[in-house]
Order: structure tokens, then C-alpha cells, then sequence
């Protein structure tokens, strides 16, 4: 914060205050009134009146929190939620924790002993690094395979022998490419090799697969051999994170995971809220949602495109557009703020040195005018980046 306040005190956008939120995707910051394309809400479930209602009536219900680690009592909407993530997810059961992060530090230290490794992908998402540092201080050992790359996979685990289990950690969707990972390839490795799939796919969670099961499920024949990590938090719109997983992994994730056995539950009025969200989920209106959502995402992507920006992604509704270097990339967002649009402009170490992007998230109840309106102004992006080339080579 330091670096950005004292190098660019007048167009970064780090740090913000939200004052005001909606109508619709409308948001105020810095005291302008700015349509918000930097929300993971990407089915707009967070402006949905059923939903709104569910945490409602989830306060009248239960008051605003039960207080109770769930190692003590669980209240009844939390059993209802994990069986309906189960069916939804098709899996024998869930488990539920106050968010993806909390997954990862109890889950992946939880589920290896001192015989076992893990192996993770080297653009792991920063929590499952973390779940790592703690596992490594239990000693536990783990290694990093090249992003992606099945052959150094499967080198890295023959050099990690002898070991009892190997927990392979990937991501569902990587966030900042939007890259998809090689799953059958990796579920074939990991069969082979006695290794469990860990994904964590908080961002594939309500928008890809079947009725937004994610990315993982439709493509594995089998999910005997599968933990699948999902975010109530995004899509969602809700609070927490899940791992759907067989009966059995779930019993162990239960008695193992320290970040559940010691920590707080989501409050219950949410698990009301998650109820009545799969129940969108589930129905025909799923469909109609994802094909706003896509639509909107496809006019984006394209719009950009036809403007002269390299688009990343494609896979999720995130669409970033490189930039480049730190202050242009900050300069991008600022323009795009200063016309009526926050966009996230993502800098180093989140993505690598000098490959800024300006980071876009499409919602399905963005407006097509909304995102028409966004378009025109990367439009005059790229113009006023021609004219100052210009006027630089002259
Ligand atoms: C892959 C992945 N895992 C975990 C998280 C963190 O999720 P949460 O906010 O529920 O802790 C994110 C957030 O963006 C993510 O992209």
C-alpha cells in the first residue's frame, strides 16, 4: 500500500471504500457513482430478492449467529445445506467451512500424516500454499510440478517416493489466466501413482458444469478418489466454502481439519441463503442465468478484442486484458474509473512482473448497455495509448 500511496497517490485504486452499493450492479467509491465490474458475484445472486430473503428470514430463525464450533452442535440449516451441496454436486457428502481459505489451512494439513506428500501445482492458489506451509511444519513433505505439465507431475511423484498417500493440489480454474487444468490426465496419473485429487475450484463454483457443479465433476468418470472444493462466497454470493468428497473422506476432514474443529461456523441465516441458492441452481432458471452470464462475457470478450487488447481467460467470467507495465496498467484502471467503471487493475506479484491486467468481472445481470458503455471507453484506452506512442516517436 505503502509503495502505491507514495509512487502513484493520484491513479492507484487500491485500498477503496465502497460507500454506497446498487441499484443493480451500481456501486459509489471515492464519491462517484461507477458501474462495478470488480464483484465475483457472477450470476448477480447477491441482488436476488430470494436470496435477500433467505438471510432474512435466516436472522428471524436463528439470530445472527449460533456461536458454537460445530464440534460442539451444528444447527439444523447446516445439515440441510451440506445434504442439498451433496445431491447437487451428485457426491455423497459435503462439508461446510466459513470460507475456501479455512478449507485449505484444515483440510490439506488435515488429510496427510508424515508418510504421506503432497504435490501441487506450482500457480496453486495462495491458500493451498499456505494449507502447504502448515502440513510441511507437521512434517509432512510436499513438492511443486510445472504448471499444468502431466509428464513433470508424474516425474515429481516418482522422485517423492516411498510414501504412504500423495495428495495432489491443483486448481479448478487458475483465476488470473483462466486456464483449465488437465483433469483426466491428472486423475489417470493420480490412480496410478496412489494419489487423491484435491481441486479447489472456488471460481468454476456456479458457473461451469451442470448446473454450475463446477469444472471438475463432468469431466471425471469417477469421484471416488476426489476432493472438490467450491466457494459459497462467489457465484454463490453467500459466505463459505465446501468440500464435496466420499463419506468417508468426509468423516476423516471432520476429525482432522483444525480450522474446522477450532474455528466458528458460517452464521445460519447464510446456509438459509445457500439452501435457496441451490434450489436456483438445480432448476430450469440455471440455464437462463448462465446464458446471461455468457452472453455478456462473449460481448466483452469480443468487444476488447476488436479494440486491439490481448484477452486472457475465456473459461470463467473474469476477463483480463494485459496491460503490462505496473503504472500503465494502474494509469488503464484510473482512466476507466474517471469515465464510470471500476475495473481491477491487478499488479505484481499477483500476476508476473511487468504483465499488469486490467481484471474484469462479468456479471449475468450486468446490462448489455453497461458493458457497451465499459467498451467505449477501453476504445478511447487504446486510442489515447496510440496517440501518446505517437507523440512520443515524433
Ligand atoms: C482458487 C481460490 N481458492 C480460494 C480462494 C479464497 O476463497 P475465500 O474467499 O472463500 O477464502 C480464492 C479467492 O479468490 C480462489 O480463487
Amino acid at each position: 500500500m505503502d509503495h502505491f500511496r507514495r509512487l502513484y497517490p493520484d491513479i492507484h485504486m487500491k485500498d477503496l471504500v465502497v460507500e454506497e452499493m446498487g441499484p443493480g450492479r451500481l456501486v459509489r467509491i471515492l464519491g462517484r457513482q461507477v458501474v462495478n465490474f470488480g464483484s465475483d458475484s457472477f450470476l448477480g445472486l447477491d441482488q436476488d430478492p430470494r436470496v435477500q430473503q433467505s438471510i432474512i428470514d435466516g436472522v428471524g430463525k436463528w439470530g445472527t449467529h449460533n456461536g458454537s464450533s460445530r464440534m460442539f452442535a451444528s444447527v439444523e440449516a447446516n445439515v440441510r445445506a451440506e445434504e442439498k451441496i451433496a445431491a447437487w454436486l451428485g457426491l455423497e457428502a459435503a462439508l461446510i467451512f466459513p470460507s475456501v481459505t479455512l478449507v485449505n489451512a484444515g483440510a490439506i494439513p488435515g488429510l496427510v500424516t508424515k508418510t504421506d506428500v503432497i504435490i501441487a501445482d506450482e500457480f496453486a492458489h495462495n491458500s493451498i500454499q499456505e494449507g502447504i506451509k502448515i502440513a510441511r511444519s507437521n512434517g509432512s513433505r510436499a513438492f511443486v510440478f510445472r504448471h499444468n505439465d502431466v509428464a513433470h507431475l508424474e516425474e515429481t511423484l516418482v522422485l517423492a517416493r516411498p510414501y504412504q498417500h500423495a495428495l495432489i493440489t491443483i486448481d479448478g480454474v487458475y483465476s488470473m489466466s483462466g486456464e483449465l487444468p488437465p483433469f483426466q490426465q491428472i486423475d489417470e496419473i493420480a490412480r496410478r501413482h496412489d494419489a487423491i485429487l484435491y481441486v479447489d475450484d472456488a471460481h468454476g463454483t456456479g458457473v461451469l458444469g451442470r448446473h454450475g457443479r463446477g469444472a471438475v465433476l463432468d469431466v471425471l468418470e469417477k469421484t471416488d478418489n476426489l476432493f472438490a472444493i467450491g466457494s459459497l462466497s462467489k457465484a454463490f454470493s453467500c459466505l463459505g466454502g465446501f468440500v464435496g468428497c466420499p463419506r468417508e473422506f468426509h468423516d476423516l476432514l471432520k476429525c482432522r481439519s483444525n480450522s474446522y474443529i477450532f474455528g466458528g461456523p458460517v452464521p445460519p441465516c447464510y446456509l438459509e441463503a445457500v439452501c435457496t441458492v441451490i434450489d436456483i441452481l438445480h432448476s430450469a432458471e440455471y440455464d437462463l442465468l448462465q446464458s446471461r452470464l455468457s452472453n455478456n462475457v462473449a460481448h466483452l470478450a469480443a468487444g476488447a478484442q476488436s479494440h486491439g487488447y490481448q484477452v486472457l481467460g475465456g473459461h470463467t467470467p473474469i476477463v483480463s486484458l494485459l496491460i503490462g507495465d505496473e503504472e500503465a496498467t494502474l494509469k488503464a484502471g484510473r482512466f476507466v474509473f474517471d469515465r464510470g467503471y471500476y475495473v481491477q487493475s491487478v499488479t505484481f506479484p499477483a500476476v508476473p512482473y511487468h504483465a499488469g491486467v486490467l481484471r474484469i468481472q462479468v456479471n449475468a445481470n450486468h446490462e448489455p448497455e453497461q458493458i457497451a458503455g465499459l467498451l467505449d471507453v477501453l476504445g478511447e484506452w487504446s486510442v489515447h495509448l496510440e496517440q501518446s506512442d505517437e507523440h512520443q516517436a515524433a
